[in-house]
């Protein structure tokens, strides 16, 4: 292992191999790695979190570490659920829960506008940081559509689409997803970044 992808979450590991195309025995989930301390999301920005966790576990593995902190930031709701997006439901919600508790907040809301936001942290073996985000505007819908993904993803449709990200292809949802252009703009601020794979 190479890069250790911070996260536990499956459907975003997916998506960081289908972005990054290393080789699949460069790259490590963190939800097959015990030796991981957790890690409490208790920042007030995707960025705080995003580095508490790149950094701990950089610390840890010794290797590359991608972490990423995202969610989704709502214009109605005053950028709600931000980074409570996983668990605007509750503690324990699931992407179900949190969807539907959404949906009520926004009953009769006509303002349907938000975006996806994704903070990624990068540190390399050198300890080098680097940190930056990537944003992804479209609008809510009342109803949920789509079996693809993960999340929000039934409900939002990006700007420019008229399909969900539940129901879009992977490939597109990874051409402009929030998680997509933070790592665009990662590679070009950083282009030697885990090179050598
Ligand atoms: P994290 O794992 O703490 O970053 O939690 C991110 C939460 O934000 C997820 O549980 C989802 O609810 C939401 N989220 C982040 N990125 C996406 C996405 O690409 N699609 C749908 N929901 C997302």
């Amino acid at each position: 292992m190479k890069l250790l992808i911070a996260t536990r979450n499956r459907h975003k590991f997916g998506e960081f191999i289908d972005l990054l195309g290393l080789p699949p025995e460069a790259v490590a989930c963190a939800a097959d790695r015990s030796d991981l301390p957790e890690v409490e999301e208790d920042g007030q920005t995707f960025a705080a979190n995003a580095i508490h966790k790149a950094i701990t576990w950089a610390t840890v593995t010794r290797t590359w570490v991608l972490a990423d902190d995202s969610g989704l930031a709502v214009r109605a709701l005053n950028d709600a659920p931000g980074v409570f997006s996983a668990r605007f439901a509750g503690p324990n919600a699931t992407d179900a829960d949190n969807n539907r508790r959404l949906l009520e907040l926004m009953n009769g809301v006509t303002d349907r506008r938000a975006c996806f936001k994704c903070a990624l942290a990068l540190v390399a073996p050198s300890g080098d940081l680097r940190v930056i985000e990537g944003t992804c505007p479209g609008i809510l819908l009342d109803q949920p559509r789509g079996i693809q993904g993960f999340g929000y993803d039934p409900l939002f449709v990006p700007d420019g689409f008229e399909q969900t990200f539940a129901e879009i292809e992977g490939a597109s949802k990874n051409r402009i997803s929030h998680r997509a252009r933070a790592l665009q703009a990662l590679r070009s601020t950083w282009p030697e970044c885990l090179r050598g794979f």
